[in-house]
Formats: structure tokens, sequence, C-alpha cells
């Protein structure tokens, strides 16, 4: 089967799975370098509405493939990178296919538990504890709604260190549960957030694009301080077909090196979503209409929401920027990376093209450049000096 085949009418778990894939690819052989083991734990393991035989198209087999690579690298290096990987899943029915899967793998450790995640915790640590003093852990949680997964629960697996984290966080299904007067609604909300305060701060917020930055941003803040991670970016994905979004994946690391990671796959992803999805949507007209287009898909969708979107993006995060270099005192470039580069669909070009546009300006004075140098670096010890008027 093709990928189109495999992903008809779930365009959202290609993107999904393109993000998994390319980041795990790129994390697997930094952390090869610095580490013996490599621990990943998905925690909502499916299958889940997959369709090929050999399961290319679930998440599991996925990050396997991509550890596996990054072993043969290491091993050309003469280094033995060690893959460890545990599968939990609660169905019963998937749980069997699942495990079907894993008893074939003899290469790599993979365990895998019939469980909720609930009341898997302990067992997670010891497995990644298990690893020992040189295993770097990956935790995956992947649900298919907004329960099983709250901030409580899975505290002890974000505060893991090393360890980095992505989370699934199914915006568009939380943002219909904001307005539902029930209490135990309220409570799951506070729940999954960790924070009591969330839902009515979202609600009172009445622009519907607000309130889903709220909400994703805030979930992404409580990550953070949970697990205690300097950084947190989350990848837009939206639903095939219509022009609003889906879910967000929340990754979070304590390291630039995988924001720089991340930013690059989203980048990747977002153009590969305008294709998909305006593919997608071609196709639904074929059929409906019976009648073939003539221009490919990406010029025929003339909506354009992520770029759209990314101007929204681009506008805050610049704004944000600004204020921090206009609060009267030096800043370090590594604080408005950190800050910039925290915004959806926001690159690290985008803050080189403002410095160089304020910079040219006379705006700003940049320090600890080098003599040929254009734009500030990272770890260059290059201190941003805002000099026009302050809003
Ligand atoms: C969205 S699917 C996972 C898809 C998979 N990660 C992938 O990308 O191929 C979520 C899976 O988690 C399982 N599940 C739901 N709640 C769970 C829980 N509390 N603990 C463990 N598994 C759960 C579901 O049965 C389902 O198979």
């Amino acid at each position: 089967m093709s990928e189109q085949e495999l992903y008809e009418g779930r365009e959202q778990t290609l993107i999904k799975h393109f993000i998994l894939r390319r980041y795990l690819e790129r994390f697997a052989h930094i952390i090869g370098f610095e580490w013996d083991t490599i621990t990943y734990v998905d925690c909502f393991s499916g299958p889940w509405q997959s369709q090929s035989q050999e399961f290319t198209d679930t998440s599991f087999a996925i990050a396997l493939e991509e550890l596996r690579k990054a072993r043969v690298t290491h091993a050309t290096r003469g280094k033995a990178l060690n893959l460890r990987c545990l599968f939990l899943e609660r169905n019963p029915v998937s749980y069997a296919k699942l495990k079907e899967f894993a008893d074939k793998v003899t290469d790599v450790t993979v365990e895998t538990r019939n469980c909720e995640l609930a009341a898997a915790i302990d067992g997670v640590i010891a497995f990644v504890r298990h690893g020992g003093g040189s295993s770097f852990p990956f935790i995956f949680i992947d649900p298919t709604g907004w329960k099983g997964f709250e901030m409580a629960l899975i505290a002890p697996l974000l505060r893991l260190r090393p360890g980095e984290v992505l989370i699934n966080f199914m915006t568009d299904f939380i943002r219909r549960f904001i307005d539902h007067p029930n209490q135990q609604t309220k409570e799951q909300f506070a729940s999954l957030f960790g924070s009591s305060s969330v839902k009515d701060q979202i609600q009172a917020i009445s622009d519907s694009q607000d309130r889903e930055d709220a909400l994703f941003r805030k979930y992404a803040e409580n990550v953070k301080r949970t697990g205690g991670f300097p950084h947190t970016c989350a990848a837009i994905v939206l639903y095939p077909k219509i022009d609003r979004r889906f879910f967000h994946l929340i990754y979070a690391t304590r390291h630039r090196k995988g924001v720089e990671v991340f930013k690059k796959v989203e980048q990747q992803a977002m153009e590969m979503q305008d294709e998909t999805r305006a593919k997608a949507k071609q196709r639904k007209r074929v059929r409906d209409t019976s009648q073939q287009e003539l221009f490919p898909a990406l010029e025929m969708d003339e909506t354009q929401p992520i770029t759209l979107l990314r101007r929204r993006y681009l506008q805050q995060a610049e704004g944000e920027v600004l204020a921090l270099l206009q609060g009267g005192k030096p800043v370090p470039y590594e604080a408005v990376w950190d800050l910039a580069l925290s915004f959806p669909l926001v690159w690290e070009r985008d803050v080189k093209d403002w410095t160089r546009k304020w910079r040219s300006g006379g705006l700003l004075k940049i320090d600890g450049m080098q003599p040929r140098q254009r734009v500030p670096k990272l770890n260059e010890n290059n201190i941003l000096v805002w000099q026009g008027p302050s809003s």
C-alpha cells in the first residue's frame, strides 16, 4: 500500500508520524554520541486505525525503525547503541496485535503491557531506571481524548532526568468542553492541566483563536513547570479537509539542540501538511463533482491556513521579543531565541531577519559580534542592546 492509501482519511496521523519519525531519527543519532542506551516509551501505543499488515503506519513500528537506523550509524564508528522499548496499550484487541508484533522483535529489548497508563507509571519508571546511568529516555504520550494522562499522573514521567517528552494535546476535542457547565468537566480540566484556574481563565477569552492559543500554551507552560523543562514547542496539526486545528504536538526538552531539531522538523512537516491537505481536498472535490482538475492540488488550495497562522505567530513573537529588548536591559541572544522559538511556526531565520532589520536601522546594537558576523549566534556571548525608542 502506498503512503497515501495507508493514511487516506486520516492525514493528520501522517503528519504526526512524520514529526515523530523525523524527530526520532535526529534525536537517536545525536543521543548515541553521548549515551549508551535509548529507552523509548510509548504510553498509548495502539495499533490504532492501522492499515498496514506490517504496522508500518504505527508509532511503535516507526520508532523502532528510526532507533535502529541510529544504531547502524553508531555501529559504523564502533559504538554499540543499546535500544530498549516499552509499549503500553489498554485495549485487549489492539494489545494482542501489539504483542504479536513485539514478540517478533529479536534485536531490541521490547516489553509490552496490557494496561492503562495510570496503572503502569511505577512500571514505566522502573523500566527507565533499569536502563542504567547511561540511558536517555524518550516518552511519547498519544491519547485518543483528554483522559488518562492527567498532569499529576504523568508528572513522574515529565520529571525524568535526563528525558524528553512528546505529547499529543487534542486541542479541538478539549476546546469543546470549555463552556461545559458540568462540575465533573471542570474537575477533568483541572486534572488535565494540573491547575484549577485554567478553565475560568480560558472561558474569559472571547476570541476563538485566542482561546485555542491559550489552551495549548497553558498546557505547555504546565508541562514545562511540572517537568522542570526550560523549553517546550508546539507543532500544529490541522484537520485534513477543514481549516481548523485538530491537535498540537507538545514537545518538551532541556536542551536547545532539541529545540533546534524539533523546529526544523516542524518546518518540514508544515510544508508537507500544506501539500497533503491540498491533495486530500482535491481528491474530495474530484469525488464530489466527478471532474478531474487541471492544476496541481497546491495551486488549487487558496486558503493557506498554515501561512495565516504563521503570520499570526510571527507578529506575536516579534512583539514579545521587542518588549523584552525594550525592557531597559541588555539581553543575551539565547533569551531572544528561546522566546521567539517557543511560538509555533517561528523559525531561527525569522529571529535573524528581525535582528538584521533592527541593527541596520540603528535600533539595535549587538555586543560580542565578530568583525564579519552579520547576525547573532547562539553560545557566542552575543548580547542585544536596544537603542531605539521604547514603545
Ligand atoms: C491515538 S491511539 C495511539 C496511536 C499510536 N500512538 C500511533 O500513533 O500509531 C491511542 C491508543 O491508546 C489506547 N489507550 C487509550 N487510553 C489509554 C490509557 N489510559 N492507557 C493506555 N492506553 C490507552 C487506545 O486503545 C489507543 O490504541
